[in-house]
């Protein structure tokens, strides 16, 4: 199974709510979705889907000329799966983040538990900081639970690193808040080392296409 990337849409609200509840049962309300697809412009989710046609992408991106570029560049994968992605898919997971003087503020990532481990949360981290590089942030920064140690190695493999803690920031159980922050997104050893994770990822979850990519380039 393949997963598409693209930006959340009204009809996924259900299913984001249902991902929100089984990854952060706790928290209370979920974060509000719909008014934000509708009305607030500094907030963007991207969800990951589940992908039926595997030709259709390989078809389009052969003809725009670089199959790797594509596999490795969330970007074009936005397009893609807003053009074409039937709707009724089912979401497995989803990011979001807000933007606001130049940072890039992730507010929520979860997948479902069952999808877990599949390489779809590092998807969803790339995607989301390809598109924060799209808007011209500067940084990433996120709060994560202190005993949240899944999350924060995922986080620490994207070059986040500990910026500080929130005493009692979560209100359920008052467990403290470590921020993380990234170094600039633009600056070389980021785009290096992100590049590096980029295709590492690629070649792990997608061998056989980066294959035929290696192929025909
Ligand atoms: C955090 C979360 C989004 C990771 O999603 P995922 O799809 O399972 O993660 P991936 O398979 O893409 O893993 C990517 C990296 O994350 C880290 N990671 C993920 N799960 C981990 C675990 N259980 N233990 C240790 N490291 C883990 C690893 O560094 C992993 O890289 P590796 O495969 O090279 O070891 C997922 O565990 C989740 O939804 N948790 C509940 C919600 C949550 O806590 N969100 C974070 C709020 S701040």
């Amino acid at each position: 199974m393949r997963y598409a990337i693209r930006p959340m849409r009204l009809e996924d609200v259900p299913q984001a709510t249902e991902i929100d509840q089984q990854c952060f049962p706790t928290q209370w309300p979920p974060p509000p979705y719909k008014r934000d697809l509708l009305s607030n412009r500094r907030v963007h989710y991207l969800v990951a889907c589940e992908e039926q046609n595997h030709a259709a992408p390989i078809k389009e991106a052969e003809q725009r000329g670089s199959l790797l570029d594509h596999l490795l560049g969330g970007v074009r994968r936005f397009f893609y799966a807003e053009e074409a992605s039937p709707s009724g898919q089912r979401i497995v997971g989803l990011i979001g983040f807000r933007l606001m003087a130049g940072e890039a503020h992730i507010t929520t990532i979860g997948v479902r538990q069952a999808y877990r481990r599949q390489g779809i949360g590092e998807l969803l981290l790339i995607s989301a900081i390809d598109l924060a590089l799209m808007r011209h942030a500067q940084v990433m920064t996120l709060e994560v639970r202190l005993s949240n140690s899944a999350a924060q190695a995922l986080y620490e493999k994207y070059g986040f690193a500990e910026n500080g803690v929130r005493r009692g920031y979560y209100t359920d159980n008052r467990e403290d808040g470590v921020i993380m922050a990234t170094d600039t997104l633009t600056s070389a050893p980021f785009q290096s080392q992100f590049q590096r994770l980029k295709r590492a990822h690629a070649e792990r979850w997608w061998p056989a296409l980066c294959q035929i990519a290696r192929s025909i380039e």
